[in-house]
C-alpha cells in the first residue's frame, strides 16, 4: 500500500506517563482510507490528528453503521515496540463488518496500516510500567443519505493514545450488579461484533449499576436471563472448584483476544476449561458454598479485572474476601509479561 504522509507543523506536547488514564490524549497523527462503491479502498494516508468533516446526513449518525477495534502497542524492556496479535483484530473486524454490511480491509492491509501509524508515532509509545499505546481502528458509513440501506461510502480511521490503567482502581476487585432486566445481546443479533450500537445499548445498565454502588454490569443471556455472558465491556471467567467456566463464543459474546489468550495460557497450565452456558443461580450457589474461588473480566483495555462481589436481585456473594485472586494475578503477570516482552513469547503472539 502506498501511504501518503501529511506532516503537521507543530507536534503536541506529550502527557505525563504517570498520569495517562485511558483514552484522553490522542497522538499527533491518524491513518485514514476511504471506501467508495465501485472503486473499493482508496487514498490511504497518514495525516495530522484532528476533526473529520461530516455531513449531518451521514448514514452513521442516523443508523449507526459503525464498528471498531482495540489493540495495543507495547514498549519492551530493550526499547523496541511490539503489537499483540493484531491479525486477530483484523479478522474480528471483518466478521463485525460482514454482519453490519460494511466493507473490510484485508488482514495484511489492516496490520500494515497499524504498523505504519505506530512507526510514525513511535515516540508516543510510553515506557512507564503498566502503560501502552492503545490503538483504535474505526470504520463508519459516511455517505450522506437518509434512506436505510447499505451505504456507498465508508471511512476507516486509526487513532492512537498512550494509556495507563483502564479503571482508575487499577487491578483491584470491583463490585458487579447482575442485570436481570436489560439485555446486551440475543442470537442472530450483533452481540459478537464490536459495533458502537452494542456499547450504546449497554450504558443504561452501567448507569443503573453505578446508582446501586456497583462499578459494572454482569449481562445475562437475552432470552431467559438465566446464563452469564459478559461483564461490562469484557468477557468473564469463573473459577469454581479449581476449574474455569466462561460463556462460549456462539453469537452473543464478543470473541475477545484477551479471552482467547488467557484460555490458551490456562490450558497450558493444565486447567480444565468449560466454555459453556453457566446459570447465574449456579454461580451464586457456588459462591454461598465457598466454591466460587475467583471471578475476573478479561479485555484488551483493562487486561484483567477481578470481581470482588456479585449482587443479584436481593442476594449477594463476596469473592475471595474482595482480594485479588492468586490465579487472577498470575494470569495478569503472565499475559502482560509476554506483551511487554519480559517473558518469552512461546505462543508467537507478538510482532
Ligand atoms: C476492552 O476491554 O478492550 C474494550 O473493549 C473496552 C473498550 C470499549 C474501551
Amino acid at each position: 500500500m502506498d501511504i501518503k504522509f501529511v506532516k503537521r507543523d507543530v507536534l503536541k506536547e506529550k502527557p505525563d506517563q504517570k498520569n495517562l488514564g485511558f483514552g484522553k490524549y490522542m497522538t499527533d497523527y491518524m491513518f485514514e482510507i476511504d471506501w467508495i462503491r465501485g472503486e473499493g479502498w482508496v487514498n490511504p494516508r497518514i495525516v495530522p490528528y484532528g476533526p473529520i468533516e461530516m455531513d449531518p446526513a451521514a448514514v452513521v449518525l442516523h443508523y449507526a453503521q459503525e464498528t471498531f477495534e482495540g489493540l495495543k502497542a507495547y514498549r519492551t524492556k530493550d526499547g523496541t515496540i511490539q503489537l499483540f496479535r493484531p491479525e486477530m483484530n483484523a479478522r474480528r473486524m471483518q466478521r463485525s463488518n460482514e454482519r453490519l454490511c460494511m466493507p473490510s480491509l484485508d488482514e495484511e492491509t489492516f496490520v500494515e496500516a497499524i504498523k505504519a501509524l505506530v512507526n510514525v508515532e513511535k515516540d508516543w509509545v510510553p515506557s512507564e510500567e503498566g502503560t501502552s499505546l492503545y490503538i483504535r481502528p474505526v470504520v463508519f458509513a459516511n455517505e450522506s443519505a437518509l434512506g436505510v440501506h447499505m451505504a456507498n461510502e465508508f471511512k476507516f480511521v486509526i487513532m492512537c493514545c498512550p494509556v495507563g490503567a483502564y479503571y482508575p482502581e487499577g487491578i483491584n476487585p470491583i463490585k458487579i450488579l447482575v442485570e436481570d432486566e436489560l439485555v446486551r445481546a440475543v442470537k442472530g443479533g450483533t452481540g459478537f461484533t464490536k459495533c458502537g450500537g452494542n456499547y450504546a445499548a449497554s450504558i443504561l445498565g452501567q448507569v443503573k449499576a453505578e446508582k446501586m454502588g456497583c462499578t459494572q454490569v454482569l449481562w445475562l443471556d437475552g432470552v431467559e436471563r438465566k446464563y452469564v455472558e459478559e461483564v461490562g465491556t469484557m468477557n468473564i471467567m469463573f473459577k469454581i472448584d479449581g476449574e474455569i467456566y466462561t460463556a462460549p463464543i456462539d453469537g452473543t459474546v464478543l470473541p475477545g483476544v484477551t479471552r482467547d489468550s488467557m484460555l490458551q495460557i490456562l490450558k497450558e497450565w493444565g486447567y480444565k476449561i468449560h466454555e459453556e452456558h453457566v446459570a447465574i443461580d449456579d454461580i451464586m450457589k457456588a459462591g454461598h458454598e465457598g466454591r466460587l474461588e475467583e471471578v475476573f473480566g478479561t479485555g484488551t483495555a483493562a487486561v484483567i479485572s477481578p470481581v470482588g462481589e456479585l449482587v443479584y436481585k436481593d442476594d449477594s456473594v463476596t469473592i475471595n474476601d474482595f482480594k485479588i485472586g492468586e490465579l487472577t494475578q498470575k494470569l495478569y503477570d503472565e499475559l502482560t509479561g509476554i506483551q511487554w516482552g519480559k517473558l518469552e513469547d512461546r505462543f508467537g503472539w507478538t510482532q
